[in-house]
């Protein structure tokens, strides 16, 4: 009897155990934030800038984070809509604005290469990638920001 019970009490106990190392492999399985969207640099090709425009900006992953006129598929609500034509002119002149750009052609550029020197308000910091220098070729960027730059701004006309 003792005996019998001692051995339904480990079995317990290590059914107990068991699904606790289960659960706990699960857990630490699990995306380390899974609620943020974030793009591993990776998974992104080198974007040579002969691609179509509606390509360059799919392959180099914008369109997973921002909603882009006239681009089949980028519906992205991680970043503010690029109507930079519009939207420019208003960093330019926000009065937190550190940056360097004097035009909006070249607030794009920055905005791509260096985009901690300003963080749109509203939008989280740290999340649009810091690596696109080493991705895009300068005919790609000069691509993005000749099409971006002209974006929106029949909103502020
Ligand atoms: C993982 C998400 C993510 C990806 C991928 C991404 N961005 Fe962004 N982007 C953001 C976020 C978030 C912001 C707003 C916060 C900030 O300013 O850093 C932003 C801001 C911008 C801005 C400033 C917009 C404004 O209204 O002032 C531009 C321009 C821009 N991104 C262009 C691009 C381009 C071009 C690509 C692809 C080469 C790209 N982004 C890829 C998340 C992303």
């Amino acid at each position: 009897m003792f005996l019998a019970c001692h051995v339904m009490f480990e079995r317990l106990l290590t059914s107990i155990i068991l699904t606790v190392l289960c659960l706990g492999g699960v857990w630490a399985l699990r995306s380390p934030d899974s609620s943020s969207v974030t793009l591993a640099a990776d998974r992104v090709p080198l974007v040579t800038g002969d691609e179509p425009i509606a390509e360059i900006f799919t392959k180099a992953g914008c369109a997973v984070c921002h909603t882009i006129p006239g681009i089949a598929g980028a519906n992205g609500r991680v970043g503010p809509p690029l109507l930079v034509g519009a939207t420019g002119p208003v960093r330019l002149s926000d009065p937190s604005y550190r940056g360097h750009a004097q035009t909006v052609h070249q607030y794009v550029m920055e905005s791509v290469l260096e985009p901690g020197v300003f963080v749109v308000p509203g939008y989280p910091a740290g999340t649009m990638p810091t690596w696109y220098g080493a991705k895009l070729s300068a005919l790609a960027l000069e691509k993005i920001a000749v099409y971006l730059e002209q974006q929106g701004a029949a909103a502020v006309r």
